[in-house]
């Protein structure tokens, strides 16, 4: 038997309407007995136990989509990978009132294009009884059928003792939907170089836990990691000749992300945060002993910026790019006499100045198509002079998500107190509790809070240990991201077994998963069970 789940307050929503119809037959079980992770917005449940046919097949007739990119199929595909474990299935099922043949799929919007706000909802049902039993996915898009895929799978279970996969619990009936429509992870490849496969591996892991935007914070001060064409020198700042990202591998990753149903938001960082830039043109530093942040006074600073987004708008098709602007020390454009002449000639201070970097900047992306996000020291020091439709990305703390929003501008909630993943004393139980709404109730105002992102900064990660900084933290944000809010526990005991569970199957699945004992990327407490630590 699965592990009971510690009940309290916050009860499961139950369909009342198969309640009625299985109460008789079946118990119908809440919270206790599904160990979804993100849970969805509705489930209930019986108890009959159903075996996965060892082809189990997939029906796709009644759909709109054709599938011709094939996101469906290998989606599919994946999530049979997945649930076989790796094992062999050789278990003999007998009779055929109990064999789950295959799956229905129906999606009733041809476009298959990952826009942002792209409808991510989908309803899952597993009869528990009849002749050729599939289970039954509708959904408005390709993306929430890869969330249903996602619950299925979850809902499996390899048996050592028949060797077959079984899936317990039926009739399933899921009803589900994302509560934000940003629910971002953070990776910083300047402070340390990621391999191409362990992005692939994070992006994987996104998957499983609903995530649906990886913000790629590629370059920094520390290292210039990707090819930009039209100023080839800047990758001259990367860290060595190995640890750079051409076009093609970029358009790999986005590629590869959008097949699982998640963006690709890039960033640059500017004018602070961007000294490997000079590595290749020197004359964007203010002076060779000043290199910090990018000269004001150079056009080419703006050339170069408006080269990348150029370059960037063939790669990164998400309609948002980030644009950094945080922690800018302007004193080296006071202490360069070049900058400081150019200030005076233009009747600039240097707050001026750096305001004037940031709202150039901000131009130049919404020249190619940008929607604009910046962090949040843009709008701490003239968020009334922002592009309207920038997204104010919250990091500094609470208090500052509601300002956003009641100057009418949208925003992202990042508060390093809870949702900084590199900072490893950050409990699993921090990341579940912190709510995005918090101190914001008017529902036109709770609208501009697109949603959050945990962030990985760069510092003390690379490919050794990046999987169990992130994880399970990460998954226990996503479920906060996710989930309705009235179905959120208020206590993170209440869901402790069942994260426990989603992180041991994290593991099974190959990705390093820390356990939950330890905060931040810790190690097992002693010899026990995967669930105990
Ligand atoms: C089917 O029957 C065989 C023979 O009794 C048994 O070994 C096997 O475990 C059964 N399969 C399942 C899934 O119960
Ligand atoms: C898909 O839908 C989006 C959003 O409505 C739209 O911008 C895009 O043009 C559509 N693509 C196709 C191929 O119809
Ligand atoms: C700003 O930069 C200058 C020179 O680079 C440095 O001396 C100063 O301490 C910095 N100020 C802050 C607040 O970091
Ligand atoms: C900079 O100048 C503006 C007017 O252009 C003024 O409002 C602001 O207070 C000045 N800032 C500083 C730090 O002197
Ligand atoms: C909510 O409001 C309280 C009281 O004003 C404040 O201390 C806290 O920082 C706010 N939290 C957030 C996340 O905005």
């Amino acid at each position: 038997m699965p592990l009971r789940e510690v009940t309290g307050g916050g009860g499961r929503r139950v369909f009342l309407g198969f309640v009625v119809v299985y109460l008789l037959a079946f118990v119908v079980v809440v919270d206790g007995d599904v160990h979804l992770w993100p849970m969805p917005a509705s489930v209930s449940r019986g108890s009959r136990t159903l075996y996965l046919s060892s082809d189990l097949a997939l029906k796709t007739d009644g759909s709109k989509f054709s599938d011709g990119s094939g996101i469906l199929k290998d989606g599919f595909e994946r999530m049979v990978e997945l649930v076989r474990e790796s094992r062999s299935v050789e278990g003999q099922v007998n009779g055929s009132d109990n064999l789950l043949a295959g799956l229905h799929v129906v999606v009733s919007s041809s476009n298959d294009s990952l826009y942002y706000g792209v409808d991510e909802s989908y309803k899952l049902s597993i009869p528990a009884t009849g002749n050729l039993i599939y289970g039954y996915i509708e959904a408005s898009t390709v993306y929430g059928a890869l969330h249903a895929f996602e619950t299925f799978s979850q809902l499996c279970d390899f048996n050592l003792m028949t060797r077959t996969i079984e899936l317990h619990g039926a009739p399933w009936n899921i009803i589900d939907q994302p509560r934000f429509s940003y629910r971002g992870l953070l990776i910083d490849t300047s402070r340390h170089y990621q391999p191409l496969s362990m992005i692939k591996k994070v992006i994987d892991a996104m998957a499983y836990s609903k995530l649906n935007v990886l913000h790629w914070h590629i370059v920094d001060r520390e290292s210039f990691p990707i090819e930009i064409p039209s100023y080839p020198k800047l990758w001259n700042g990367a860290y060595s000749y190995s640890e750079r990202y051409t076009v093609a591998d970029a358009k790999e990753i986005v590629q590869y992300a959008e097949k699982r149903g998640i963006n690709v938001l890039a960033e640059i960082d500017v004018p602070g945060h961007a000294i490997s830039w000079g590595i290749g043109y020197p004359s964007l530093w203010p002076s060779a002993n000043c290199q910090e942040p990018l000269d004001v006074s150079n056009e080419l600073a703006f050339k170069v910026i408006d080269g990348i987004l150029s370059d960037f708008s063939k790669i990164f098709k998400f309609k948002f790019v980030h644009l950094g602007g945080d922690e800018v020390n302007t004193s080296c454009w006071a202490t360069s006499s070049h900058v400081n002449k150019w200030l005076d000639n233009h009747r600039l201070n240097e707050s001026d100045a750096y305001k004037y970097f940031v709202l150039r900047t901000q131009s130049i992306a919404a020249k190619h198509g940008y929607e604009p996000i910046n962090w949040e020291e843009t709008f701490n020091n003239f968020g009334n002079k922002l592009n309207p439709k920038t997204v104010v990305h919250n990091w500094l703390g609470g208090g500052v998500a509601p300002a956003v929003v009641a100057a009418g501008l949208r925003c992202i909630v990042s508060n390093q107190d809870k949702w900084y993943l590199d900072h490893l004393d950050i409990t699993w139980q921090d990341f579940y509790m912190n709510e995005p709404l918090k101190n914001i109730s008017k529902p036109e105002q709770q609208k501009l809070i697109l949603g959050g992102e945990v962030c990985m900064w760069g510092e003390t990660v690379d490919a050794s240990d990046i999987e169990q900084t992130i994880w399970p933290r990460a998954a226990a944000a996503a479920e906060r991201l996710w989930t309705p809010l009235e179905m959120l526990a208020e206590d993170p005991k209440q869901v402790t077994t069942r994260l426990a569970r989603f992180r041991c199957l994290l593991d099974r699945r190959g990705v390093a998963a820390a356990p939950l004992a330890a905060p931040g990327r810790g190690v097992p407490l002693g010899k026990g069970a995967c669930l105990r630590q």
